[in-house]
């Protein structure tokens, strides 16, 4: 069959958009009766959902934010992470990830991917450690949990922080540890393709009272405890500032989101499993294409990105075109990531140059994700993975 790129009939009439968010009733109603409660910023509902998301997650605290980078970037701030300071993160990520270590004045160092995970190579980690190490920052990618038994070791020995972007893996499980429970510091994303998502927005957990509580803080301008209630019924509360904080907060509006959301958030994971098992089942004997290896069982994947890697020694076109090609057949899709010692900023400020991380670069030329997402039916599925093997077919080297 002709693909729509050589003038053919596209499989869809109606965009798929990717990362289409799944909004039902009932954050509509939630949404709505706060802005009649007439408190939009933080308050109850924010306090709420960070208290429901603390107990999903099983960690000691929570604290709700504005974003997953806000989180990260206070993470570093409380540890204390310092001019010249190096963090060792991995390359293949969102900007966000090594640009907080920048905004600490502090050095990113990239240690590259482990070619079947994607994930961070803790072998690597370990060549990267110096006297100016201070931390390790991990992305569990796409949804996959790190190796956390072997970082941790390393953690120890060499006596570094762990911050945990779990951007992608609020349902993740980690050999019977949830993920936000595992590292010092671990931050989530609530923005508007994730799978609990609030349009922007973010959350920090910790198991540590102290950092919890400079986090919060800081969150807030640093200004003192509960500032957020000073225009509350109780009447206004004199503050004072103990660190010159951010403006960091998540606001009631937002968190009205969050609350059905998370109510969803193990239905809409089966889901996601489902439509997971059907690419892989639709993809696995295509030579030209390379599926999200398989997860191990005493790991629980987030599913939150389903990336196929495509083979493009077996194809006639590259992937911008293989890209596209799909968005004539109507489906949108995403690249997470390309690798971020290839962006301007990292090379000329850094020195980083194309070769430093093979792993990183190899995947992040050739990887391609899906749409996935619980908003999606099945019909949309199938659309998706007949639109992929028309390409596939079609430009066949
Ligand atoms: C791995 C990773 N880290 C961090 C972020 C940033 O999240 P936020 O937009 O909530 O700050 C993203 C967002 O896409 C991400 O994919």
């Amino acid at each position: 069959m002709k693909p729509a790129l050589e003038g053919g009939k596209p499989v869809r009439k109606n965009f798929l958009v990717f990362g289409k968010p799944k909004i039902t009733v009932q954050e509509i109603k939630e949404v709505i009766s706060t802005i009649k409660s007439g408190w939009l910023g933080t308050g109850p509902k924010t306090k709420q959902f960070e208290e429901e998301f603390r107990k999903y997650i099983g960690a000691r605290y929570a604290i709700a934010l504005n974003s997953c980078t806000a989180g990260l970037h206070l993470a570093l701030d409380v540890l204390g992470v310092h001019e010249n300071d190096e963090v060792i993160t991995t390359p293949l990520t969102f900007p966000s990830t090594a640009n907080v270590i920048v905004h600490h004045r502090a050095k990113p160092v990239f240690a590259d991917i482990d070619l079947e995970t994607w994930n961070i190579d803790p072998l690597q980690i370990e060549r990267k450690i110096s006297s100016n190490t201070k931390g390790i920052i991990t992305v569990d990618l796409h949804g996959r949990p790190c190796e956390y038994d072997r970082i941790k070791k390393l953690a120890n020995e060499y006596h570094l922080f762990t911050v945990d972007d779990a951007a992608h893996a609020a349902e993740a499980v980690y050999k019977g540890n949830k993920i936000g429970t595992i590292t010092d510091f671990t931050a989530f994303s609530f923005y508007v393709t994730k799978n609990i998502m609030t349009g922007e927005g973010g959350m920090l957990t910790t198991n540590h009272q102290q950092w919890a509580e400079e986090a919060r803080t800081r969150s807030l301008h640093g200004i003192s405890k509960d500032a957020w209630k000073r225009y509350s019924s109780s009447g206004f509360q004199p503050y004072e500032t103990l660190y010159p904080g951010y403006k960091y907060n998540m606001m009631d509006l937002v968190a009205s989101f969050g609350l059905h959301q998370l109510k969803n958030v193990s239905k809409n994971l089966i889901v996601r499993n489902t439509y997971w098992q059907m690419y892989d089942e639709a993809f696995k004997d295509l030579p030209e294409i390379i599926t999200p290896a398989p997860t191990p069982k005493d790991l629980t994947h987030a599913r939150h990105l389903y990336a196929i890697l495509l083979n493009l020694e077996k194809l006639k076109i590259n992937r911008s075109q293989f890209i596209e090609g799909l968005r004539l057949e109507g489906i949108g899709t995403g690249i997470h990531f390309t690798a971020l010692h290839l962006h301007r900023y990292y090379q000329t400020t850094f020195g980083f140059k194309p070769g430093d991380y093979p792993n990183s670069e190899f995947i992040g030329e050739r990887t391609l994700s899906l749409p996935l997402s619980p908003a999606m039916t099945k019909q949309d599925v199938d659309d998706v993975i007949k639109s992929v093997l028309k390409i596939t077919r079609y430009y066949r080297a």
